[in-house]
């Protein structure tokens, strides 16, 4: 029998119960009635310093994530990212882009490149990449202006590449913010369930 596929989802919302954490969840839920063990954290709850540019931990080579000096929740979130088959990176869109707080775990990610003094630019640690991942943001345009005219999707896309994604599957919501308590359409439901089922069914090793 094939082990339990891991997901584990970073979520970046400051409104639990929201757009974003209804569509994590919608995700999450057809991904674990499918047979996946989940986990799911939120960056609002977590302990995450702000990276401080000192570089230490892109300087030794090797596809390891960097050892960062910062004493803070980083390591463990990313030990577990680093134990899934698949990820899900989830953010409204403020001012164009990621939250504060989505934003300020993407700039720690800089461990998962090697970019040692004197090199001109970092490169991915991750070479092989086996892991699935799903994107999922949300604005109050439209989903494709939100998608075309800002680089959202481009952000949490490469930041699940460096975490190890191969496939990366996009879930944008659009409209988001036409009610006081919004509420995740159907048709984005569907396309959540769908994908929380196809990263249930994906196994790296
Ligand atoms: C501070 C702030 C900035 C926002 N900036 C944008 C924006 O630039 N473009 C946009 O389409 N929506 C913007 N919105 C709307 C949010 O994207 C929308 O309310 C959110 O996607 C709903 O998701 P949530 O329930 O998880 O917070 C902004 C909302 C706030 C509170």
């Amino acid at each position: 029998m094939q082990r339990p596929s891991k997901i584990t989802a970073i979520v970046g919302t400051y409104c639990k119960g929201g757009v974003i954490d209804s569509a994590v969840d919608e995700l999450l839920g057809a991904a674990a009635a499918a047979g996946a063990q989940t986990t799911k954290f939120y960056l609002v709850d977590e302990h995450i310093e702000f990276c401080t540019n000192c570089r230490s931990c892109t300087q030794q080579a090797g596809d390891e994530f960097g050892r960062c000096i910062l004493d803070d929740r980083m390591r463990p979130i990313l030990e577990e990212i680093e134990r899934s088959d698949a990820i899900i990176l989830a953010s409204p869109m403020n001012f164009g882009t990621v939250t504060a707080v989505m934003k300020r775990f993407v700039e720690r990610l800089v461990c998962c490149a090697h970019w040692p003094w004197g090199k001109l630019a970092p490169s991915a640690r991750k070479r092989n990449r086996t892991k699935r991942a799903v994107v999922v943001a949300s604005s109050a345009a439209p989903a494709i202006l939100g998608r075309l005219f800002t680089s959202m999707v481009g952000l949490l896309k490469q930041a699940a590449r460096l975490l190890g994604a191969q496939r990366v599957d996009v879930l944008f919501i659009g409209l988001a913010a036409l009610k006081e308590r919004p509420d995740v359409s159907d048709k984005a439901r569907r396309k959540a369930q769908r994908l929380g089922r196809k990263l249930a069914e994906h196994r790296c090793r």
